[in-house]
């Protein structure tokens, strides 16, 4: 608050303007511990496809050198592997009911072309998650536990007598073919989180602005206003 005084003609008379600036409301929507988990996972993630990548082509042989050298980029990725199944596991038991897929997706896809072109004002309200967040989840769900299971089958150094070399051969294929479309659904990820402006401060400090929420996920804004608790919802505090 300040306080003006206002001095005409020698007579002094205080004229208090109050400024205040606008109060913005903010709305939880992660924990500390779901933002550990999640930029641990993205870590994770991260060095798998910095490492399996140099693998995968001699074009990108270079990146071993971030490992030092060949054999520990190829000895240390499995591990990433391992750690990343375990972070990922406990993204999903937090998530996975707020990903189960409901009837306003269904109408939220359909109308994609207003998605992409910002026409929000005709799209349904949707709870915590839409229909693309919802896909990345259980894309990332599903690619990651090919990559676990295929690469279990290639890590010759523990498990090379359990399985005939044309299965590994075949496991290496599915592995592979696996981190190639995960590693385009994260660009994506990245991408529309970017794009979608405010998105990022949910990941970075846990909260979104309530026009943020209003804007994109107004069921679960009313959810939360209202203190309700639905199941597979968000509590008070938007998780
Ligand atoms: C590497 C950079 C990454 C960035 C910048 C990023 C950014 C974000 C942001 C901003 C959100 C919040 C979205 C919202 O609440 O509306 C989010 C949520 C989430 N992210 Fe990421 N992320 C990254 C990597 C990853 C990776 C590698 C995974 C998993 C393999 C992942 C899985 C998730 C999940 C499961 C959620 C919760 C949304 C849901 O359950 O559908 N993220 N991320």
């Amino acid at each position: 608050m300040t306080v003006h005084t206002d001095i005409r003609d020698g007579d002094a008379r205080p004229l208090r303007e109050v400024h205040e600036a606008p109060e913005i409301l903010y709305v939880p929507r992660y924990t500390g511990l779901q933002r550990v988990n999640h930029w641990i996972t993205a870590i994770l993630f991260t060095l798998l496809t910095l490492s399996g990548l140099a693998m995968f082509t001699p074009y990108l042989f270079s990146l071993t050198g971030i490992f030092g050298g060949g054999q520990a980029t190829r000895a240390i990725h499995p591990w990433f592997g391992v750690a990343l199944a375990v972070s990922f596991a406990l993204l999903f038991l937090r998530f996975w009911k707020l990903n189960i897929p409901n009837k306003d997706d269904v109408a939220w896809s359909m109308k994609i072309g207003d998605v992409v072109t910002n026409r929000e004002d005709r799209l349904p309200e949707l709870g915590k998650y839409n229909a693309g967040q919802k896909g990345v989840f259980w894309g990332q769900t599903a690619l990651i536990g090919i990559m676990f299971v295929t690469g279990l089958v290639i890590w010759d150094q523990y498990f090379y007598q359990y399985t005939v070399i044309e299965t590994k051969r075949w496991a290496l294929l599915a592995h592979s073919l696996a981190a190639v479309v995960a590693i385009a659904i994260i660009v994506v990820h990245i991408y529309a989180g970017i794009w979608v402006r405010g998105t990022g401060r949910a990941m970075v400090r846990g909260t979104v602005t309530g026009g943020w929420a209003y804007r994109h996920h107004r069921k679960w804004f009313r959810q939360i206003a209202g203190g309700k608790r639905q199941r597979g919802s968000t509590d008070k505090r938007g998780h």
